[in-house]
């Protein structure tokens, strides 16, 4: 935050709140932003969070606030996840999950819509299709505002979540081989998951068609602060050797060509037989929904971790939800 966005924040702190939290008022637009104190932090309190869901379920401790959940591109974790972490902790949520009955449809702006729920709500999740939405929208609103995914871009809550995940079944980054598989081009989870394990002690290989490899912006970024990173496209190369197995759907809405989309929708699946050339101690991840990447007959396997890293994703966004507002 400038200088100038802090003063403006400093005199909208309601009573109550903690000014002095490391936090407070802060937007979440990238995983860049994050020092490794950051990171610490966060996840010291998603664990907490989730002792404390274990233990007593829901508690009040953002009785009063209020979420907007401003969704204009389609989502079933991500929307319901901030929803359940903000409801779980006393809050309440607006929930525009469909752009088309909001007055987006009469032609309103990004902006204008942003300050108008500032009206309303004390921090607002946006998904976007385009890429900088959540940046663009941060300059318009003085309520804390978080990137729940702006197209092609990132989607840093749940890169963190991913990380938090690696860290629960792994109890370990440093030393790691990450496998991201898929669409590395367009799957903005993957574009935020590389930046961030990058600040760790890893291998990222990168198995993907040709025309969905990762942009070459991200790979230059990543090469400057020094992990390897391999480009494959046989995933049969590099599966014993992973630690982490970090599937991603080919993304059908990216493309302008349906027939692109058809050569490469299939190119990788994993199944029974693929999980028996990788390692017994490994984690098998995907951001979900998946369409056909993962056969259902893997779902049982211990290592297949994809439903416990969407429950892993609630913990981080009510330790996401009570820094930004103060109260963590
Ligand atoms: N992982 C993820 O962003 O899922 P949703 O699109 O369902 O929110």
């Amino acid at each position: 935050m400038t200088q100038e966005e802090e003063k403006v924040r400093a005199t909208h702190i309601p009573f109550g709140d903690q000014r002095d939290a490391p936090f407070y008022g802060r937007d979440i637009v990238s995983v860049r932003q994050f020092t490794d104190d950051d990171l610490t932090y966060i996840f010291d309190v998603a664990h907490e969070m989730q002792q404390m869901v274990a233990r007593i379920g829901a508690f009040d401790l953002l009785k009063g606030k209020l979420l907007a959940n401003l969704f204009y591109e389609p989502s079933t974790r991500t929307s319901s996840s901030f929803t359940a972490a903000m409801e779980r902790l006393g809050g309440s949520v607006i929930p525009i999950n469909e752009v088309t009955y909001s007055s987006v449809s009469k032609g309103e702006s990004l902006p204008d819509t942003v300050r108008s729920l500032e009206a309303y709500a004390d921090v607002i999740v946006l998904r976007h299709p385009e890429k900088g939405a959540t940046a663009l929208a941060a300059q318009y609103t003085k309520k804390p505002i978080i990137n729940a995914g702006d197209g092609v871009g990132e989607h840093p809550t749940q890169a963190l979540l991913d990380l938090f995940t690696i860290l629960e079944e792994l109890g370990e980054v440093d030393g790691l081989t990450v496998t991201m598989v898929g669409d590395l081009k367009y799957g903005r989870t993957v574009h935020s998951l590389a930046r961030l394990l990058s600040r760790y002690d890893v291998t990222l290989n990168y198995v993907s068609p040709d025309i969905l490899r990762m942009p070459e912006s991200i790979v230059a970024e990543i090469e400057n602060g020094g992990t390897p990173q391999i480009v494959h496209t046989n995933l049969d190369d590099v599966i014993a050797d992973s630690d982490v197995v970090y599937v991603t759907r080919v993304q059908k809405e990216r493309f302008e060509n349906p027939a692109d989309y058809d050569a490469v929708s299939g190119a990788y699946v994993i199944t029974p037989e693929t999980m028996k050339v990788a390692k017994d101690r490994m984690a098998l991840l995907h951001p979900l929904p998946r369409v056909n990447e993962i056969s259902i007959d893997v779902d049982d396997d211990p290592r297949a971790a994809y439903f416990r890293q969407m429950e892993y994703g609630m913990y981080v966004r009510m330790a996401l939800l009570a820094l930004v507002l103060g109260k963590a």
